[in-house]
């Protein structure tokens, strides 16, 4: 954590400075990813200027203009929320600094505002939860579902709604709630005590990521049910609490989201900054993971 000039690198050799506005630490998966970038920095000996926006984009937008001012040779974030942002890339673009969005992307139509975007396809995340309800619940014939959204605006929050329901179109399946949880686990505690509250039947909770899910869990318990059972759970993320949860059974299936970005970031802002030009868009190679496939992956889980 730290304001925009809380560095945290140390003086690269190849004086090399890149200022990374981080969405804050809302998540296991947020904390894996600052972990990986701020890593992967030190590795290569680059100096990183770090800030934590604390899921403000008010913050963000503080943070780049001081990184403007202070006239880094790379910009890097993750966008709090995909729009907003064309005044404050406009200024980085006339400053002549490039920008790589990490994790996130903008809905700018101006794609020469960024250099380039690292980070997974959200819209496809959302399809792969969906193509496994469409399997699981294949025999059922009357399915409700509610849905712990992300952050309000936040593009993995907008694509995985979307992805889910690219797939999810059988008449059978009712959406009869969705809420935002902030991508938090209090979020997604209480919201899930509130859908429990107003819904007699639940059949499966669709959550954006584990910590909403593993909130959700602590709901259904509470109200006596069985999480895995009496409702079924898919999140997405893959975190270690989230695997841990599904292989007791806990959580149905989860759909990998990496957060391991820092050492592709590092290669990125190495290009950028010499002037190199580098793949607009790098998606992220993600898999998915069942109650068995959690079991066997855990051991070796690294975050
Ligand atoms: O942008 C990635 C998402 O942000 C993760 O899926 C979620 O856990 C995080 O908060």
């Amino acid at each position: 954590t730290g304001g925009p000039d809380a560095g945290s690198g140390g003086g690269g050799t190849d004086d090399l400075i890149v200022g990374f506005s981080q969405v804050g630490a809302e998540s296991g998966w947020r904390t894996a990813n600052t972990i990986s970038i701020q890593g992967s920095f030190k590795a290569a000996d680059i100096e990183l200027k770090f800030s934590d926006a604390q899921g403000k984009q008010e913050n963000q937008i503080k943070a780049i203009r001081s990184y403007i001012q202070q006239g880094v040779d790379v910009i890097a974030f993750s966008p709090v929320v995909e729009s907003g942002w064309d005044t404050v890339l406009g200024e980085a673009k006339a400053a002549g600094i490039p920008v790589v969005l990490t994790d996130r992307s903008v809905d700018s139509t101006d794609d020469t505002l960024y250099e380039s975007f690292l980070g997974s396809d959200f819209i496809l995340e959302g399809e792969k939860a969906g193509d496994w309800v469409n399997t699981e619940f294949a025999d059922a014939t009357d399915v409700k579902v509610v849905e712990l959204q992300g952050t309000t605006g936040a593009a993995p929050a907008n694509d995985r709604a979307e992805g889910f329901r690219n797939k999810v179109t059988d008449p059978k399946f009712d959406i009869v709630a969705t809420q935002t949880g902030d991508f938090t686990r209090a979020g997604g505690k209480q919201v899930m005590e509130a859908f429990l509250k107003a819904n007699p039947k639940i059949d499966l909770v669709y959550a954006h990521n584990d910590d909403m899910g593993l909130g959700a869990i602590e709901a259904i318990e509470a109200a006596g049910l069985v999480p895995g059972k009496d409702i079924k759970i898919v999140t997405v993320d893959a975190v270690k609490d989230g695997m841990t949860a599904l292989a007791a059974g806990k959580i149905n299936f989860i759909v990998e989201c990496s957060p391991l970005l820092g050492d592709q970031l590092v290669d990125i802002a190495k290009k950028v900054a010499a002037g190199e030009t580098v793949e607009k868009r790098i998606v992220t190679e993600e898999t998915t993971f069942d109650q068995e496939q959690a079991k066997a992956a855990l051991p070796d889980r690294k975050y």
